[in-house]
């Protein structure tokens, strides 16, 4: 049996509608409730088990071997690394990193002290650095677009789907850093130990992923 783990929310339910595409019968995963493992047969290939865990955590459990394979964002794998092979971009959840701050306000003038809130710590720093710009990180857990309107950052670091949410908060974008979407990442051993099954389960997704 194959392992996959399976970011929850955003990326879920296209994840989910690729593998039926692929021809895994994914009916319990249509009346989920609070269950948090699933088994996906299927009429040719090994049964998947899926387990829905936070981004986060799709990666550890992937690095760790506890699954085979993950389906994450490639915004969480650029905020967290690790050991572990990135082998096919999802071409859904596409959207961006971006720097983004009020409306109008000229974020770069002046050689003042520049606070950043952000979910990415990482990303933002790499990002700074590469422009040798100093800047104070603060690391907010969710709704980051409220820190400059509470005025406690100057701008935020985060990522940008639709743009609604800056928009319905006065909020812009003043520079676009990488786009994302999500990615398929297995765990180094599962690839050569399972390389049969891992193999064929990437061959059916490449097929409905256009
Ligand atoms: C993400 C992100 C933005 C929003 C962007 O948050 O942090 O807040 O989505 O999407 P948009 O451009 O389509 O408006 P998410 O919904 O994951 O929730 P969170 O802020 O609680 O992490």
């Amino acid at each position: 049996m194959l392992k996959l783990a399976l970011t929850k929310g955003r990326i879920e339910e296209k994840s989910i509608e690729k593998l039926a595409l692929c021809g895994y019968n994914v009916e319990e995963l249509s009346d989920k409730g609070r269950k948090l493992l699933f088994l996906c047969p299927h009429p040719e290939a090994e049964t998947l088990q899926i387990v829905l865990a936070k981004a986060n955590d799709v990666i550890t459990y992937v690095e760790h071997g506890t699954c085979d394979i993950g389906i994450v964002g490639r915004d969480t794998i650029m905020e967290m690394g690790g050991d572990f092979y990135e082998l096919l971009d999802l071409g859904f959840g596409k959207c961006r990193f971006a720097l983004a701050g009020l409306k109008g306000k000229q974020f770069y003038k002046g050689f003042g002290h520049r606070i950043i809130a952000t979910k990415y710590p990482n990303v933002t720093n790499r990002y700074f650095e590469a422009q040798d710009t100093e800047c104070e990180i603060v690391k907010i857990d969710g709704s980051v677009e409220l820190a400059p309107v509470l005025g406690l950052a100057d701008a935020i670091v985060d990522i940008v789907e639709t743009g609604s949410t800056l928009k319905e908060n006065g909020l812009e974008i003043y520079e676009e850093i990488a786009p994302i979407s999500a990615r398929l990442i297995v765990n180094n051993a599962s690839l050569k130990m399972k390389n049969e099954s891992v193999g064929d389960f990437i061959d059916r997704l490449s097929q409905v992923i256009g």
